[in-house]
Formats: structure tokens, sequence, C-alpha cells
């Protein structure tokens, strides 16, 4: 046939499609099978996952559903719910959701500016994630010493600041809040970013204002063993449109999130190479439930620390975790400090006898990566490469950068961290579960210390 005769017969002209119906049909892509497979990790009986699976059998799944936040055809996915809840609860204007706490302070660090030749400063107590984001963005962190809250001592600050300083990045410790008014007018007069680390406190807050709203982005972890947690997550806020941007950037820089996913830089500063730390759309679903959840959980646990609070007695050997702000306190364990760890662990003990679950760390050297001086990737200064970047940054030393860390840079930490006796507290105790424990506490404190209603009290006295 000749090559006009055989164009005439293509589509194009008017002849018949090649395909007019695909016969091959097959089961979706994700569909019962999956589902039951989570149905299966949440632990339902057999007998109640045979009555799912039966029903989920009976419903039409089409062509199953499409697990990604990105290019859905739903109205609103599961990610976009999750951050509209941040968004919302925080009331901040954005909010990025991760898929870890890690990958959030990563991503806020960078959008904060941190990079070669930078310094952050970070708490001597917290966690090792925060200062290895902050080496992750290229940035060197520099430990700051705690007080009597066991966060940052607003007061060891200022020394600390150089004209390499970025950024603060304040952790909120195991459900306390750290002074954020005082941390943000030294931020403030400085000008440098902060970047709350607000991991082990979510929900808690500062004179009413929720933690993770002070700085300049707050980042949180969602993972299984947070207040709000689901298996791997974290969230980003921020009430800056470019710092919204640039997180994104970290985040997702395959550049879906942008509004022309291809197109050249907007400003300077828009596009850059980051990684993927997208939240999945199955996490998210769980996420999204924990986070409406937040709210009521804080307030149980909040309710039941002030309620044990209120019935303990000052003693004069031991003297109460100092609280920013104790109606704001996340509080899900309760601490002091005991003049020595000798008492310390003889209090502990008995309070353990009495059902009451108390914990010292005492004399152990046992490294532990909530405390600076055991963050060995950090301290030691160890890379993934020989070169030793970024602590061996030329950039740095240019600018005067040299970074040494000692064991006793921190000594309140150190000394704090080795004898707080910390008691774990749930959200679910009752108000007499509540006075029980108080009365557990007063009888052994009693028992070896000194109550003295003019010793250190357990909550600030009214004014
Ligand atoms: C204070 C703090 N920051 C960051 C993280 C890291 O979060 P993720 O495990 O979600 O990466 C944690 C986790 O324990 C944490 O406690």
């Amino acid at each position: 046939m000749s090559k006009q005769r055989l164009e005439q017969h293509l589509a194009l002209n008017g002849g018949m499609r090649a395909v007019t119906r695909i016969e091959g049909k097959g089961k979706p892509k994700i569909g019962v099978d999956e589902f039951m497979s989570i149905a299966e990790r949440f632990g339902f009986s057999a007998a109640a996952l045979a009555k799912i699976r039966a029903s989920a059998e009976e419903d039409g799944l089409g062509d199953g559903p499409f697990l990604a936040n990105y290019y859905s055809n739903l109205k609103e996915t599961k990610v976009q719910a999750y951050e509209r809840a941040a968004r919302g609860i925080f009331k901040v204007d954005y909010a990025v959701a991760t898929s870890s706490g890690t990958g959030a302070l990563h991503a806020a660090f960078v959008a904060a500016g941190v990079g070669p030749g930078t310094e952050v400063i970070c708490p001597s107590i917290g966690f090792f994630a925060t200062s290895a984001a902050v080496v992750q963005a290229k940035g060197i962190p520099v430990f700051c010493d705690v007080d009597a809250t066991l966060m940052m001592d607003p007061a060891k600050i200022g020394p600390l600041i150089t004209k390499r300083t970025v950024a603060l990045a304040p952790t909120h410790f195991m459900g306390g809040v750290c002074d954020m008014p005082a941390i943000m007018k030294i931020a403030r007069t400085h000008k440098l970013k902060v970047v709350e680390d607000c991991a082990q406190s979510c929900g808690g807050s500062v004179n009413g204002r929720l933690v993770g709203t002070f700085g300049d982005l707050g980042c949180f972890s969602i993972s299984a063993y947070k207040i709000v947690g689901g298996g791997e997550g974290g969230l980003v806020l921020t009430n800056s449109k470019r710092l919204w941007e640039r997180t994104n950037q970290v985040v997702e820089c395959g550049g879906l999130w942008r509004p022309t996913r291809f197109a050249l830089p907007r400003y300077a500063g828009e596009l850059f190479c980051g990684t993927n730390y997208r939240l999945s759309e199955l996490e998210a679903a769980v996420d999204v439930v924990q986070l409406r959840k937040m709210p009521a959980t804080v307030k149980r646990f909040s309710q039941v620390k002030l309620r044990i609070l209120r019935d303990l007695q000052p003693c004069r050997e031991i003297v109460p975790q100092r609280l920013v702000d104790p109606a704001g306190e996340v509080g899900y364990s309760l601490r002091f400090y005991p003049e020595t760890i000798e008492l310390g662990s003889r209090i502990v003990e008995a309070l353990r006898a009495e059902n009451i679950p108390a914990g010292i760390r005492g004399h152990s050297d046992v490294p532990d990566w909530h405390l600076s001086r055991f963050m060995f990737p950090v301290t030691l200064k160890t890379s993934a490469t020989a070169d030793g970047c970024p602590f061996s940054c030329p950039l740095y030393a240019e600018r005067g950068g040299r970074v040494e860390y000692h064991d006793d840079d921190c000594p309140v930490a150190n000394d704090l961290f080795a004898r707080n006796v910390s008691i774990g507290l749930s959200q679910w105790y009752s108000a007499k579960d509540c006075r029980n424990i108080a009365r557990g506490i007063n009888k052994v404190l009693a028992s070896y210390c000194t109550p003295d209603p003019a010793a250190t009290p357990w909550l600030p006295l009214a004014e």
C-alpha cells in the first residue's frame, strides 16, 4: 500500500481506531488486602478482621486509593488535612508536614539560613536530633547550659553569640516549656532566627501561647513516642511565607509544592537541592486524628500534674524543677533535685516501693544522647567523610570559628541531669490517683527530708 493510502487509514484522518477497548482488567494496585494489612497492624482480633474483610469486599473500591499527597483527585488529602489542623490549632499561617521530627529540624535550619560557616546555639539537655540537624545543614552547634528549668538558660546565651551565630534552637524538654519571652528578646536584639524544638512538649504553652509559635519556625516530632504520635512523622510551623517556601524546598525538592513545578526561581534562595521528607498519606491519616486530640490530651496531663503539685509539701533538702509556666506544662513528668544523688537514690527506691514510677540517672556513665556531652557525632566532630565537614570548613575558620567540645562545658546540665528525680505521670490519673500519689511523695520526702513551709515551693507562690 502506498504511503498516501496508509495515511488515510490513520485515526487522525478519520480511519478506524486501532484500540477501541482494553480487555485486560485487573484489581486495583492497592485494595482490600492492603487495607486488611493495616487493620492487622492495628491489632484487631481474627474475628473482627474477618468481619472487616467481609464488609470491605462487599464494597467496590474502583481503582483503589492513591496514597500520595500530590496529584490526588481528592478535595483534601490527609496530609493537607493534617496541615490544616495544625494551622488551626496553633493559629499560624503555614504548616508543613514532614516524615520525621529530625527532617522537620533539618528543613527549618536550612530555611533559617544555617549553612557553612554558621553557628546555632543548642541546649545541653534535649535530644541529639537538634544538634545533628544543625550539622546536617552544615552549621556548627554551640551548646548552652541550662538552669533549674532543665532548659536553655537565657542568661547564658549572650556570651555564646558570635558574628557566626544565625539561630537559637531552644528545646522544650520532656513536657516542660522554655522561657520563650526571654529567649525571643535576646534573639530579636541580636537579629537571630529562633527554631523551637517542640518534639517533647507538643501542646505546651507560655502565658497562654503555644510553644512552636514564638520562634520563626516551630518543629515537632509526631513519632510513636511523642504526646501526639503516629508512627514516624513531623511538622514545621511558621508565619513567614519565605520560610515556608524554603522549608518546602528542603522537604520536597521535587518542586511539587510550587505553583509551577519546573519554573525558574522566583527569587534568590527559593530553589536549591533539598531532599524528600514528604509525609505519607497513611501516616497523615493517623496523625491528623492524633493532632485533633492533642488539646484534650494536654489538658488532662496538665491537670494531673497541677493536682499533684498543689498537694506537695516543700522540703529543705530538695528543690523542685523550676517551671516557666506551671499552667502551660504538658506535664507528663514531675521532677525535683535532691541535695545529693545518694539522697535521690533512696527517695527513688522508696517511691517505687509506694508504687510511684520514679527514676534517677545518678552516677551512671552510660552515654545518653539527651545530654550534650554524650552527643558523640557532634562532640567528637566525626563526619561522614574524612574531610571533617562542616567542623573543618574553611569558611568557618575564615570567619574566626573554631569549636571545641569538652565534657565540662555545661556543668549545670551535667549536674542536674544526673541528680534530678523524675516521676512519670499518666494523663488518665483520676483525682483520687493524684491525691494518693501526692500522699506517697509527701510520705517518702517526710521520711528522708525536712518538711519546711519556707523551703522552695513546688509551685510559684501567688503574688
Ligand atoms: C527533642 C527532640 N527533637 C527531635 C527529635 C527527633 O524526632 P524524630 O524521631 O521524629 O525524628 C526527638 C525525638 O525523640 C526529640 O526528642
